[in-house]
Protein backbone atom coordinates (compact mmCIF):
# COMPACT_ATOMS: atom_id res chain seq x y z
CA UNK A 1 0.00 0.00 0.00
CA UNK A 2 1.48 3.60 -0.79
CA UNK A 3 0.92 5.13 2.88
CA UNK A 4 3.08 2.54 4.20
CA UNK A 5 5.86 3.47 1.78
CA UNK A 6 5.26 7.64 1.54
CA UNK A 7 4.81 9.71 4.49
CA UNK A 8 1.42 11.61 4.61
CA UNK A 9 2.93 14.70 3.37
CA UNK A 10 4.47 13.46 0.57
CA UNK A 11 1.80 11.79 -0.27
CA UNK A 12 -0.21 15.33 -0.26
CA UNK A 13 1.93 16.79 -2.56
CA UNK A 14 1.79 14.28 -4.79
CA UNK A 15 -1.74 14.33 -4.59
CA UNK A 16 -2.06 18.08 -4.70
CA UNK A 17 0.93 19.35 -6.21
CA UNK A 18 1.80 22.96 -5.57
CA UNK A 19 2.87 25.49 -8.33
CA UNK A 20 2.17 22.90 -10.91
CA UNK A 21 2.51 24.26 -14.42
CA UNK A 22 4.18 26.44 -16.79
CA UNK A 23 5.41 29.74 -15.97
CA UNK A 24 5.05 32.42 -18.02
CA UNK A 25 7.66 35.20 -18.53
CA UNK A 26 9.78 32.98 -16.01
CA UNK A 27 13.41 34.81 -15.60
CA UNK A 28 15.00 31.45 -14.97
CA UNK A 29 14.13 28.16 -16.60
CA UNK A 30 16.04 24.73 -16.12
CA UNK A 31 15.12 21.00 -17.65
CA UNK A 32 16.87 17.93 -15.79
CA UNK A 33 16.56 13.92 -16.12
CA UNK A 34 17.47 11.32 -13.77
CA UNK A 35 19.73 9.72 -15.59
CA UNK A 36 19.23 6.60 -12.86
CA UNK A 37 15.45 6.42 -14.10
CA UNK A 38 14.80 8.55 -17.42
CA UNK A 39 12.32 10.79 -15.30
CA UNK A 40 12.50 14.81 -15.77
CA UNK A 41 11.65 18.03 -14.33
CA UNK A 42 11.19 21.27 -16.08
CA UNK A 43 11.97 24.04 -13.08
CA UNK A 44 10.52 27.82 -13.85
CA UNK A 45 11.66 30.80 -11.49
CA UNK A 46 11.03 34.27 -10.90
CA UNK A 47 14.05 35.89 -9.80
CA UNK A 48 13.88 39.72 -7.92
CA UNK A 49 16.91 41.60 -6.65
CA UNK A 50 18.30 38.26 -6.63
CA UNK A 51 15.77 36.48 -4.63
CA UNK A 52 13.67 33.44 -5.92
CA UNK A 53 10.47 35.23 -5.57
CA UNK A 54 8.36 32.57 -7.27
CA UNK A 55 9.00 28.64 -8.51
CA UNK A 56 6.76 26.38 -10.64
CA UNK A 57 7.61 23.29 -12.38
CA UNK A 58 6.33 20.40 -14.61
CA UNK A 59 7.41 16.45 -13.70
CA UNK A 60 7.31 13.65 -15.97
CA UNK A 61 8.25 11.16 -12.65
CA UNK A 62 7.34 9.31 -10.17
CA UNK A 63 5.65 10.50 -7.10
CA UNK A 64 8.03 10.84 -5.14
CA UNK A 65 9.91 13.34 -7.62
CA UNK A 66 6.62 14.92 -8.13
CA UNK A 67 6.37 15.63 -4.26
CA UNK A 68 9.74 16.95 -4.21
CA UNK A 69 9.28 19.16 -6.77
CA UNK A 70 6.46 20.62 -5.59
CA UNK A 71 7.98 21.17 -1.58
CA UNK A 72 10.94 22.68 -3.78
CA UNK A 73 8.55 25.31 -5.66
CA UNK A 74 7.44 26.53 -1.44
CA UNK A 75 11.08 25.68 -0.30
CA UNK A 76 12.84 28.51 -2.66
CA UNK A 77 10.43 31.21 -2.25
CA UNK A 78 12.16 34.11 -0.37
CA UNK A 79 15.70 32.25 -0.71
CA UNK A 80 18.54 34.48 -1.90
CA UNK A 81 20.30 32.86 -5.20
CA UNK A 82 22.87 31.03 -2.67
CA UNK A 83 20.51 30.19 -0.40
CA UNK A 84 18.75 28.11 -3.20
CA UNK A 85 21.98 26.89 -4.74
CA UNK A 86 23.44 25.82 -1.16
CA UNK A 87 19.90 23.79 -0.63
CA UNK A 88 21.17 20.01 -0.53
CA UNK A 89 18.66 17.57 -2.16
CA UNK A 90 18.47 16.27 1.69
CA UNK A 91 16.33 19.31 2.41
CA UNK A 92 13.69 18.56 -0.17
CA UNK A 93 13.31 14.90 1.08
CA UNK A 94 12.67 16.17 4.63
CA UNK A 95 10.24 18.50 3.22
CA UNK A 96 7.83 16.16 2.32
CA UNK A 97 8.71 13.65 5.62
CA UNK A 98 11.42 11.82 4.09
CA UNK A 99 11.70 9.11 0.90
CA UNK A 100 12.46 5.98 1.17
CA UNK A 101 15.84 4.50 0.81
CA UNK A 102 14.98 3.57 -2.68
CA UNK A 103 13.96 6.51 -3.47
CA UNK A 104 16.22 9.04 -2.26
CA UNK A 105 17.38 9.51 -5.66
CA UNK A 106 14.03 10.94 -6.50
CA UNK A 107 15.12 14.01 -4.57
CA UNK A 108 18.58 14.72 -6.82
CA UNK A 109 15.86 16.22 -9.99
CA UNK A 110 14.81 19.15 -7.46
CA UNK A 111 18.00 19.73 -6.36
CA UNK A 112 19.41 19.99 -10.02
CA UNK A 113 16.94 21.31 -11.34
CA UNK A 114 17.29 24.24 -8.97
CA UNK A 115 21.52 24.77 -9.75
CA UNK A 116 20.86 24.35 -13.12
CA UNK A 117 18.33 27.32 -13.47
CA UNK A 118 20.28 29.63 -11.21
CA UNK A 119 23.53 28.56 -13.25
CA UNK A 120 22.25 29.30 -16.64
CA UNK A 121 20.20 32.61 -15.32
CA UNK A 122 24.05 34.10 -14.42
CA UNK A 123 25.27 32.99 -17.39
CA UNK A 124 22.66 35.25 -19.02
CA UNK A 125 23.38 38.31 -17.18
CA UNK A 126 26.78 37.63 -17.50
CA UNK A 127 26.49 37.40 -21.74
CA UNK A 128 24.02 40.39 -21.89
CA UNK A 129 26.73 42.88 -20.04
CA UNK A 130 26.14 45.57 -17.58
CA UNK A 131 23.22 47.37 -17.34
CA UNK A 132 23.16 50.34 -19.96
CA UNK A 133 23.34 53.99 -18.36
CA UNK A 134 19.75 54.74 -16.98
CA UNK A 135 18.69 51.25 -16.72
FE1 LIG B 1 12.67 8.41 -11.32
FE2 LIG B 1 11.86 8.73 -8.88
S1 LIG B 1 11.96 6.86 -9.97
S2 LIG B 1 12.76 10.21 -10.17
Amino acid sequence: MVSDYYSATLIDHFEHPRNAGVMEGADAEAYVTNPVCGDSLRLYLRIDDGRVTAASFLSSGCPASIATSSAATELLVGLSLAEAEALPRERYAEAVGGLPKSKVHCSVLAASAVRQAIATWRQGREAAGPPAHGE
